[in-house]
């Protein structure tokens, strides 16, 4: 049996979702902080079972009978490392063989401090013994997309990645890597470093909005320091430091990935800037987040 966590976030409904295309919904157990947010993978023959990465005690249940894992990164940042290792131990002690894990891109030489938490996953992960796939992903193009609504109010996006090439995908690519690489055999041992197959500036982002909206949208790029102040507007500081932090690194190309392995697991090409902004305009009630 198939096990992933997390599985009711944006990414893990779309790892679900993917799953399904190849496996046997009672083979799939959806392992969740909230059950009742799972009500329609429970209506589709998936198991869901309650797994709170801070209560541990709920892990070996959620686990028992699973032998490949898919631990989907927490977002509760700075509380990470110990959540995982929780998630890990508990993987084991219930006998999965196989675990895949949500890592950053480049986590071995990140620069971005988001890394820290990954590598020290990574690092946890390896030292379990168990067969192990690092899904290193790149850039979220909905990070980016997701301010289109407020772009278009304002006539610019702000952001603090300058001329920086951003190598984004869409959690969908994303996710059917992930899924592909549990549902498999072939990705035993492997470290898959994963992003979009064409890097994009933000000034291109903005370009491709006005081509789409007819209206003219420019790129204002700001220093860390003034792009954390507005972050932190409504992200919790920690969370808005290591946003503008990770910005300021992809100014000098850390988000920026030439591998193409992301195509190589689906393939086909990844989800392209054109496509990821048409989704995203026509995605009603946009989320804002600059
Ligand atoms: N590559 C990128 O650009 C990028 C961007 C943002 C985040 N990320 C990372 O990728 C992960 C997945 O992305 P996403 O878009 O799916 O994020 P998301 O929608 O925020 O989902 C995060 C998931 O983590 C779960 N979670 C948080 N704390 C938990 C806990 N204590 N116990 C059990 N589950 C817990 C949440 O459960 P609930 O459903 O109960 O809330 C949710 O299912 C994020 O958590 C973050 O680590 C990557």
């Amino acid at each position: 049996m198939i096990v992933v966590t997390g599985a009711t976030g944006q990414l893990g409904r779309l790892v679900i979702g993917e799953l399904l295309k190849t496996t046997e919904a009672k083979n799939i157990i959806a392992a969740v902080r909230t059950p009742a947010k799972a009500n329609d993978f429970a209506s589709r023959g998936v198991q869901v079972r309650e797994a709170d990465y801070s209560q541990p005690e709920t892990l070996a249940a959620a686990f028992h009978g699973a032998s490949r894992l898919l631990l989907i990164s927490s977002n509760e940042m700075g509380k990470r490392i110990e959540q995982h290792r929780a998630v890990i131990d508990a993987a084991k002690a219930a006998g999965v063989t196989f675990a895949a894990y949500t890592s950053i891109l480049h986590c071995d030489t990140s620069p971005l401090g988001l890394a820290a938490e990954h590598l020290a996953t990574e690092k946890y992960l390896l030292s379990s013994g168990l067969s192990y796939s690092m899904l290193r992903n790149g850039w979220y193009f909905e990070n980016q997309t997701a301010a289109i609504p407020l772009a278009l109010q304002r006539g610019a996006f702000i952001g603090a990645t300058g001329q920086g090439r951003i190598a984004a995908a869409s959690r969908s690519d994303y996710a059917a890597a992930a899924a592909i690489v549990l549902a498999g055999k072939s990705y035993a041992n492997s470290v898959l470093e994963l992003a979009g197959d064409v890097p994009y500036t933000r000034s291109e982002l903005a370009e491709e909005v006005s081509r789409q909206t007819g209206k003219a949208i420019q790129y204002q790029n700001l220093t860390e320091a003034e792009y954390t102040r507005v972050l932190s507007g409504f992200l919790a500081d920690l969370h808005a430091g290591l946003v503008a932090d990770a910005e300021a690194h992809a100014a000098n190309g850390a988000l920026e990935d030439d591998s193409h392995t992301l195509s190589r697991v689906i393939g086909r090409p990844t989800t392209t800037l054109a496509e990821a902004v048409k989704s995203a305009l026509n995605t009603p009630a946009n989320t804002h987040h600059a």
